[in-house]
């Protein structure tokens, strides 16, 4: 049996893409597929912790031992986040929409003229939010999905929205990232980094808590 080394901590992980409708039949979204963030919180239930999974829209099952709330949007994702709190850990693998439309119309949007601008505005973010949170974890990790430049990027990110720790991706490459079942990332933190090589999501997350219980007993 796994050690039980996450016993009396609580989670809360954040998983999938964010919806952000525009209409009622029409939506802005991502192709984040939630396998790595449901991976994450079932490694850290398996290690004792109590889990509760933040989950986007996404078709994936309830992991063994996780409690599970579903929102659609960035600002609902927002409020069952912060709802959740006081946690001692929060992982940031949800793929929250940048920007979100200014007004969401109550009919469907009918086509007229040649063009549509859409007016977006920045949503609010939750990663951020929870890292300068009053109620203080013991640590916070965030992801980073990037396309170029991806040391730098992330260790920016860090910084920026003062992480514990923040988890690399490159997406856009055929084995790995969004909808892959597989994945390779690095890991960042104040002075330390770690590589974990192509492997299954499911793997990967078992490792990425064992790293989480390293650092949280550092
Ligand atoms: O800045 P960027 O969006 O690349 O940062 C990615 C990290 O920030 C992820 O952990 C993601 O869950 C989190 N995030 C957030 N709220 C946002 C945007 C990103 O929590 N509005």
């Amino acid at each position: 049996a796994l050690a039980q080394t996450l016993a009396g901590e609580r989670v809360v992980v954040s998983a999938g893409p964010t919806y952000e409708d525009l209409d009622p039949v029409r939506y802005l979204g991502n192709r984040s597929s939630g396998k790595m963030g449901f991976a994450i919180a079932a490694a850290a239930a398996r290690r004792g912790a109590e889990v509760l999974l933040v989950a986007g829209p996404v078709s994936l099952p309830t992991p063994v031992g996780v409690s599970r709330i579903d929102v659609r949007s960035a600002v609902q994702m927002r409020q069952a986040v912060l709802g959740a709190l006081p946690a001692d850990i929060y992982i940031g693998a949800a793929a929250v929409a940048d920007y979100t439309p200014r007004t969401q119309m109550a009919n469907k949007i009918k086509k007229s003229s040649e063009r549509l601008d859409l007016d977006l505005v920045r949503t609010p973010d939750i990663l951020a939010e929870v890292a300068a949170s009053e109620q203080a974890l013991k640590l916070v990790v965030g992801f980073a999905a990037e396309t170029e430049n991806v040391a730098e990027y992330a260790r920016g990110k860090l910084l920026a929205k003062r992480l514990d720790m923040i988890v690399a991706n490159r997406v856009g490459i055929p084995d790995g990232g969004f909808e892959s079942d597989r994945n390779a990332m690095t890991a960042y933190w104040k002075d330390g980094e770690r590589d974990f090589s192509s492997a299954p999501k499911t793997e990967l997350a078992d490792r990425l808590v064992d790293l989480i219980v390293e650092r949280l007993n550092a």
